[in-house]
């Protein structure tokens, strides 16, 4: 996720900036840059690849000792990780630089409309139809406060920008949409960031703002005001936390923080997916509508957390698409031999875009002349790269090993790919598609829901601090979540757990119910009469020999009552969409109770964050 900071003071900007870009590496980056405005004009300099990289570059060309500067660590999303694309951006004369987090959904029609009028784009970005926007408003002659306000009201998506203006070297401004952003304030000096890890160094108090609003800084003041002009007041508040938990946005692990931006990174992975006309767009798939409709067979392929992602895929894309997919281990694919032919899709999924077992399977489908699309969160990583096309999930980093947000944007990911591909072959009607999309576009709202309730799952995380093994039952859409509870669980607390279709009970695992051992059960909404009721009965199962039976189900659902000895509820959902509310519970119970257990919950013994090696 980008890094933004911006100084107005007394200091030497360029070190304030250097060193507020440093204190929000951890956000992950692959470019960074910086801009300051000296006596009427810009400077800026800015470099693909790491901090050092940047620092290196000022070192063989010193920037000015002045005072006013903004700088920006990128986290790829529009435009490969390169020089040209790194941030700050400039607009045509070189009077205002932008640095920008988030994601403009509107900039193709923006830069259409700045090209038609001889604006030629210096980046693959979206961020740059702002800078330009704004050096338009700003030749109107107002002011930088006044054009951000005007360029806002016309932006769509998720957005924080932060800018100078070479005319006005004793001013910062900024805007926010949906976007993280944090004014700090000074003696004679404020400050912007991303967090208040970005200046926690030179000043505590910090200011938070509303959406929709517009920052000034200089020297003496900050002022707020909406993107309509009126004025607002920000929200002042004392940071008492150390730089470490400042960068975990309070929370003790950065699991847990990306738990809690769920929300967030689920509503960033659906912005900008649907046309002026309604229609679903996808960027980067590069695959043709005939390619698509040319599809006989789909094949997910994926490791651990993301396999999982594939097998919610398989129940989405089969229903809604009519074509049959297979989920696949990447790391089982080659060795079985698997029939591939030019009218197989390949579908890779993988958080980091560098599992070596998933890049091999996708080398071995090319070289059968399958098309391979890969759904990815690290853009310009290697599997994306060798495939087809992409889509990436904008879960911005993930830096916990144990992956959470990135599952939830996968998921996010998958359902995308199954409505593109059911609009593309006609096997769903517009307004079929059209209102998923209202029911995805709700979900952030519904994870935030659960969230809400995180003391109820952390109390029973507690109550299992002495459980040596645990079960989780799940049917359909609900037994990936089942096996995904399970590894979260194997993963940072170390203890037995198993996740099973419910079904599947009977056929052996039943055996292992012994009296209080604890199963947590996922009961599908209650839409599907008897998907409901079956898994009911399984439960009842569980519970007549002995089982603690912890169930998470839908708001309403009476029926599970009598069985349930602990009953969390979930937002009613349709029931190919309920992963991505029944899997928060897990991820929460699992990191609570792993800090219980006084675990390392973002370093797990053993595992790494990008598995390299076959
Ligand atoms: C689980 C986890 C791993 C990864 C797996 C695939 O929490 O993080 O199981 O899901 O190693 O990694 P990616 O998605 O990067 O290919």
């Amino acid at each position: 996720m980008c890094g933004i900071v911006g100084y107005v003071g007394a200091k030497p900007a360029e070190g304030v900036v250097i060193e507020g870009l440093r204190r929000l590496e951890y956000r992950g980056y692959d470019s960074a840059g910086i801009a300051l405005v000296d006596a009427g004009s810009i400077v800026s300099d800015k470099r693909a690849g790491k901090l050092a990289n940047l620092e290196k570059a000022i070192a063989e060309s010193p920037l000015p000792q002045v005072t006013t500067g903004i700088g920006h660590t990128r986290w790829a999303t529009h435009g490969p990780p390169t020089d040209r694309n790194a941030h700050p951006h400039l607009g045509r004369t070189r009077r205002v630089a932008l640095v920008h987090n988030g994601i403009i959904e509107n900039f193709a029609e923006l830069r259409g409309r700045l090209e038609s009028e001889g604006v030629e784009m210096a980046s693959d970005t979206d961020t740059e139809v702002a800078a330009h926007l704004l050096e338009e408003q700003l030749e109107t002659g107002v002011d930088l406060t006044v054009a951000m306000q005007n360029v806002c009201r016309g932006l769509h998506g998720a957005f924080t920008l932060v800018a100078v203006d070479a005319q006005d070297p004793d001013r910062v401004v900024a805007a926010r949409r949906n976007s993280p952003l944090v004014v700090g304030i000074g003696e004679g000096e404020n400050f912007l960031g991303s967090d208040v890890a970005a200046f926690i160094e030179h000043t505590r108090e910090a200011m938070e703002l509303d959406q929709d609003q517009v920052v000034t800084i200089t020297r003496d003041g900050v002022s707020v005001s909406g993107f309509d002009g009126t004025p607002a007041e920000g929200r002042r508040y004392h940071v008492d936390w150390d730089l470490s938990a400042a960068e975990k946005d309070g929370h003790d692990w950065f699991m847990r923080k990306e738990i809690f931006e769920q929300p967030r990174a689920v509503a960033d992975s659906l912005l900008g997916r649907r046309g002026a006309d309604g229609l679903l767009q996808l960027d980067e798939m590069r695959l043709s509508d005939q390619d698509l409709r040319d599809i006989d067979k789909i094949i997910i392929i994926a490791a651990g957390t993301s396999f999982y992602a594939g097998m919610v895929a398989k129940y989405a894309i089969e229903h809604w698409c009519r074509i049959p997919v297979e989920v696949e281990l990447a790391s089982e694919f080659r060795y079985r031999d698997p029939i591939l032919t030019s009218s197989t899709l390949v579908v890779a999924i993988s958080q980091s875009g560098e599992t070596a077992d998933t890049l091999q399977a996708i080398r071995h489908a090319r070289e059968q002349r399958s098309k391979v699309l890969s759904i990815c969160n690290t853009n310009g990583s290697t599997i994306p790269r060798e495939s087809d096309g992409v889509i990436y999930t904008h879960a911005g980093p993930e830096i916990g090993v144990a992956s959470t947000k990135g599952f939830l944007t996968q998921l996010v990911a998958c359902y995308l790919l199954a409505l593109y591909l059911a609009q593309v072959k006609g096997t769903r009607y517009g307004d079929e598609i059209s209102q998923v999309m209202d029911q995805l576009d709700r979900m952030p709202a519904h994870v935030q829901t659960v969230l809400d309730k995180s003391e109820e799952v952390y109390g029973l995380a507690r109550d299992h601090v002495g459980s040596r093994s645990v079960l989780f039952l799940g049917r359909h859409a609900g037994y990936p979540v089942a096996l995904e509870g399970a590894l979260k669980l194997k993963e940072i607390a170390y203890l037995h757990a198993e996740g099973f279709a419910a079904g599947e009970l009977k056929h052996g695992p039943i055996a292992l119910v012994e009296d209080g051992l604890p199963i947590l059960c996922i009961v599908p909404p209650r839409g599907r009469d008897q998907l409901h009721d079956k898994m009911i009965s399984g439960i009842q199962e569980v519970r007549a020999r002995g089982a603690r039976t912890l169930c998470l189900a839908e708001e309403g659902d009476t029926a599970i009552e009598p069985y349930a000895d602990v009953l969390i509820t979930l937002p009613r959902v349709p029931v190919l969409l309920q992963p991505l509310v029944a899997v928060v519970p897990l991820q929460l119970f699992a990191c609570e109770l792993a800090t219980q257990l006084g675990h390392d919950v973002d370093q797990p013994r053993n595992l790494a964050k990008s598995v390299t090696v076959e």
